[in-house]
C-alpha cells in the first residue's frame, strides 16, 4: 500500500459538495446513520448498504470488508466507515494486542507509551479493515461508584487531556493523518458522562455552565486541538438537558469555542432514548429532528431514525440543509482518510500482518510494567529475598485472566461466534510469581480458590476460561444472593502453613465493572475479606495484590498488609510486572490516577476539591482519602531539592513558566521518580480548588543519580473562569507544589 494521498483542503471540500449534490434526501439521511453489524441479519445488511449506509460498527476483518466491497456495486460508490469499541487496544478481537484498562494506563503517567499504545491499536485495527476507534474516553471519575470508572484516566481534568490527546495522536498521526495506519478517534462520552448523581450510569447530571469550562471541556479541548476527527455525545443529561439535544454543548462550546471540524456521533442510540428512556421527545420523528438540529453529525443505533428524519424533511419540519451540513462533515472526514483510494480495499492488500506481533507485544509489556502501583511496604517486606523457601499464594484473582483483563475486551463483549479464549500471551499473577520462583528454587504453592470469582453472583461459579459462563454470572449477578460459596478458609490456612510470606491476590472481576454495573458498596466481596482476616490471624506475613477495575474501601488491608500492591486490569502482563515488582526485578514507578476512599459515604474524594467545608471532616470519618491521587512508592528513595520559578510574571504574558527542581535518587537502586507539578491560586475572585495538578515527568536516576529537570507551566493554565464565564488570569500569588510522595512549595506572583 503506498499510502494515503493528502488532499488540500479545498480539493475535499469541492469533491464533498459535489458528492452531495448528487445524493437524494434518503440516500443524505442513510449516510449519516451507523448500525450495529452484529445486530443486524445479512438481508437487513444489505438493505442497508443498497440505502447507502454511511457507517457500520462492531464487524470486523473479512466481513467488514465484503461489506466495503460491495459499496462499489452502490449508485455513488461513497465507502463505508467502520467503528470498533477499542478502547485499550483493538481488545474485541482476541487475536489482537490488548493492552491495560485505561485507569492502569493512566497510572504510567507516561504519555509517550500511551501514545505508543494507540498507534500499535491503530495498526490492528486497520488491519482488521477499520477505521474509527470510540476513544479516549474522557469522562472523569470522580464518583467511584459508577461501572465505567476504569475506562477513564481517573480523576483529573489535566492528565485526562494529556494522555487523551496523546491517545489521539497515537491513532490519527501528529498532525496529518499517519499514512497507511491512520485511524480517527473518537473522544467521548461529551460530556461529563461520569458524573452522574450517585454514581448512576448516564443519569441525572447537575452542573453549571461555569463548572463544565472550568473542569470537564479543558480534556475535550486538548483533543479538538490534536486534531480529533469526531466525538460522541454523552447519554446522559446534564441540569435536565439530554446531552443529544444540547445545541450550546455541541455547537457553541464544541464548534466556535473549541473549534471542532470533524463529526459528532451520538452514542447507543441516544435518539432513541431521547423518546424512550428520558421521555425528552414524544416520538422519533421530533427525536430525529431534536438530535440532528443540536449538532449530533451521525446517529449511532437507531434505525428507525431513517425514516423519521426523511418524513421530517418532506414535511417541512425539519431544514435539509442542517441534513447537509452532517453529510459534508462525514463525507469530508473519509475523504481526508483516503477512503475513497486505496484505504478502502486495506484489507486486500495486508502482506504482513502486525496483530499482536513480538514488537507490539513488546510494548504492552513495557507499559503495563509501569501500572503496578506500590501503596505499602512495611518494614520493606518487599522486594521479596530470593531466598526464602515458601510462597503461598491465594485469593480468586491470582490465576484469574478475565479479572487481570476487564471490561471492554472479547471477554466481555464478544463479537458472535466467538466463545474459547484464546491461547495466547496471558500471565496471570500465578504465573509471574512461579516462573521467578522457579528460577530461584523457591517453592511456590497455589492454593486454588474454590469460592467464587466473586461473591456478586448467584448459582453457579463462573468459569474465567469460558467467556458464555461469564456472561450468565454477570447477568445474574445479585449482591442480595452474595456469600453462597465461601471458600473453605481452613483449606486456605492449610495451605499456607510454613509459609514465609502469603500473596493474596484480591480484588473484583468483570462481573463488577462496565455499563449499567454501578455499586452502591466499594468494599471488597465479604468472602476475600474474611479469607485476609483468617490470613492474618494465622500469624502470616501478608502481602495484598489487588486486581481491579475501580478503586475499592481496603482501609483493613492498608492497616493490615505487610506490604501491598495494585493494579487496574492489566491484561495479559499483570502477572509478569506484579511479579517483577515482588521480587525487585522491577522497580515500581507507578502513581495513582485516582484517590481511594477510606469509606463509600465519603465520596467524592477527588483531591482537587474546593476548601471551606466546616469542621473539614463527617463527624464518623475523617477528610482524607485513603489513599490520594499521585501517591505511588518506589524501592528509590527520591529526594527534591532547589525549586527555581520566576518570582513575578506579567499577566499579559503568553510565554510559559518554567520551572526546575534538582532530583536525587537516594538509594542504592535505579528507578524512576513522576515529578509532579501542583499549583494553588492563593486568593481569586471564585473559589479554587486546593491544588491543582498540571503538569508530570516521568524521570529514569540511576542509583546515586542527581540531575536538574525542567518542567513547564503553560500560562493559560493559571487561568480561572470567572462568574461572566470568561476565562481570565486574576493578579495575586500562587503557591508552586512540585515533588513526588514529599513536595516543595514556592510562590510566584502574577502582576
Ligand atoms: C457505550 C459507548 C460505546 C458504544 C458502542 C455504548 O453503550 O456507552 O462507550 O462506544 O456503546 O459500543
Amino acid at each position: 500500500m503506498k499510502g494515503i494521498k493528502h488532499m488540500t483542503r479545498q480539493q475535499i471540500n469541492d469533491k464533498a459538495n459535489d458528492l452531495l449534490s448528487k445524493l437524494t434526501l434518503p440516500e443524505k439521511v442513510a449516510q449519516i446513520m451507523q448500525l450495529s453489524y452484529a445486530h443486524m441479519d445479512e438481508k437487513e445488511r444489505r438493505m442497508w448498504i443498497e440505502r447507502g449506509i454511511g457507517s457500520l460498527l462492531h464487524v470486523m476483518g473479512s466481513d467488514a470488508q465484503r461489506f466495503q466491497d460491495m459499496t462499489l456495486e452502490t449508485k455513488h460508490k461513497i465507502p463505508l466507515i467502520f467503528g470498533i469499541d477499542c478502547v485499550r487496544g483493538h481488545a474485541m478481537n482476541p487475536k489482537a494486542t490488548v493492552f491495560p484498562c485505561c485507569l492502569g494506563m493512566a497510572s504510567s503517567f507516561n504519555t509517550e507509551l500511551v501514545e505508543r499504545a494507540c498507534e500499535i491499536a491503530a495498526r490492528e485495527v486497520t488491519e482488521d479493515a477499520l477505521h474509527m476507534v470510540f476513544s479516549p474516553v474522557l469522562c472523569l471519575g470522580r464518583d467511584t461508584r459508577w461501572g465505567r470508572v476504569d475506562e477513564t484516566f481517573g480523576e483529573d481534568p489535566y492528565l485526562s487531556g494529556e494522555l487523551g490527546a496523546a491517545m489521539v495522536k497515537g491513532y490519527q498521526g501528529n498532525g496529518e493523518m499517519r499514512k497507511d495506519t491512520g485511524v480517527i478517534a473518537c473522544a467521548k462520552h461529551y460530556l461529563a458522562h461520569g458524573e452522574s448523581m450517585g454514581g448512576r450510569d448516564s443519569y441525572d447530571v447537575v452542573l453549571t455552565h461555569r463548572k463544565i469550562l472550568e473542569v470537564f471541556a479543558p480534556p475535550y479541548k486538548k483533543v479538538v486541538d490534536a486534531g480529533c476527527k469526531s466525538i460522541m455525545t454523552a447519554y446522559q443529561t446534564i441540569d435536565g438537558l439530554p446531552c443529544t439535544a444540547n445545541k450550546w454543548l455541541l455547537k457553541d462550546l464544541l464548534r466556535d469555542e473549541m473549534g471542532f471540524e470533524g463529526f459528532v456521533i451520538t452514542d447507543w442510540d441516544n435518539t432513541g432514548r431521547l423518546v424512550w428512556q428520558q421521555f425528552a421527545s414524544p416520538d422519533m420523528r421530533h427525536a430525529a429532528k431534536t438530535a440532528i438540529e443540536a449538532g449530533n453529525d451521525m446517529i449511532m443505533s437507531t434505525p428507525d431514525f431513517y425514516e423519521a428524519a426523511i418524513s421530517m424533511v418532506e414535511n417541512g419540519e425539519l431544514d435539509e440543509s442542517v441534513v447537509d451540513e452532517s453529510v459534508l462533515r462525514v463525507l469530508k472526514v473519509k475523504l481526508e482518510m483516503d477512503l475513497f483510494g486505496e484505504k478502502r480495499s486495506q484489507f486486500h492488500n495486508i502482506k504482513n500482518p502486525s496483530m499482536a506481533c513480538e514488537e507490539h507485544l513488546k510494548i504492552n509489556e513495557e507499559l503495563t510494567n509501569q501500572t503496578v502501583v506500590m501503596l505499602e511496604n512495611k518494614n520493606n517486606t518487599l522486594p521479596l529475598s530470593k531466598d526464602i523457601r515458601k510462597i503461598a499464594v491465594i485469593g480468586p484473582n491470582a490465576d484469574c485472566i478475565s479479572s487481570q483483563y476487564g471490561d471492554w475486551t472479547f471477554y466481555t463483549h464478544p463479537l458472535p461466534d466467538f466463545t474459547k479464549v484464546p491461547e495466547t500471551v496471558n500471565i496471570t499473577i500465578w504465573d509471574g510469581i512461579k516462573s521467578i520462583a522457579e528460577k530461584s528454587n523457591i517453592k511456590a504453592e497455589l492454593t486454588k480458590w474454590d469460592g467464587p470469582v466473586s461473591v456478586y453472583y448467584r448459582g453457579e461459579a463462573p468459569d474465567p476460561n469460558d467467556i458464555q459462563s461469564l456472561h450468565r454470572a454477570a447477568d445474574t449477578s445479585d449482591i442480595k444472593n452474595a456469600n453462597q460459596n465461601l471458600p473453605d478458609i481452613n483449606k486456605i490456612l492449610k495451605n499456607c502453613e510454613g509459609a514465609d510470606v502469603v500473596i493474596a491476590v484480591i480484588g473484583d472481576d468483570p462481573t463488577l465493572n462496565g455499563e449499567e454495573r454501578d455499586r452502591a458498596n466499594l468494599d471488597l466481596p465479604e468472602a476475600q475479606q474474611k479469607m485476609l482476616e483468617a490470613v492474618k490471624e494465622a500469624g502470616h506475613k501478608l502481602i495484598i495484590v489487588g486486581i481491579t477495575g475501580k478503586p475499592l474501601t481496603v482501609k483493613w488491608a492498608k492497616e493490615n498488609a505487610d506490604a501491598m500492591l495494585w493494579t487496574f486490569c492489566p491484561g495479559a502482563y499483570g502477572g509478569s510486572a506484579v511479579a517483577g515488582v515482588l521480587f525487585g526485578e522491577k522497580n515500581p514507578s507507578a502513581r495513582l490516577p485516582i484517590s481511594f476512599p477510606l469509606h463509600v459515604g465519603q465520596l467524592p474524594v477527588y483531591y482537587n476539591q474546593l476548601p471551606g467545608w466546616h469542621g473539614g471532616k463527617y463527624i464518623d470519618l475523617p477528610k482524607e482519602s485513603l489513599y490520594t491521587f499521585g501517591y505511588g512508592l518506589s524501592y528509590s528513595e527520591f529526594e527534591y531539592t532547589g525549586l527555581e520559578c520566576p518570582g513575578r510574571i506579567k499577566a499579559e504574558s503568553t510565554e510559559d513558566i518554567n520551572i526546575s527542581v534538582t532530583v536525587t535518587n537516594k538509594s542504592n537502586m535505579d528507578g524512576t521518580t513522576v515529578a509532579q507539578l501542583y499549583f494553588r491560586d492563593m486568593v481569586s475572585t471564585i473559589s479554587t480548588p486546593v491544588k491543582q495538578f498540571k503538569g508530570f515527568k516521568r524521570v529514569f536516576l540511576k542509583a546515586g543519580e542527581s540531575r536538574k529537570i525542567s518542567m513547564t507551566l503553560p500560562m493559560a493554565e493559571l487561568a480561572i473562569i470567572d462568574h461572566n464565564l470568561q476565562r481570565i488570569i486574576e493578579k495575586g500569588t500562587f503557591n508552586l507544589i512540585v515533588g513526588d510522595g514529599k513536595y516543595l512549595e514556592k510562590e510566584f506572583t502574577v502582576v
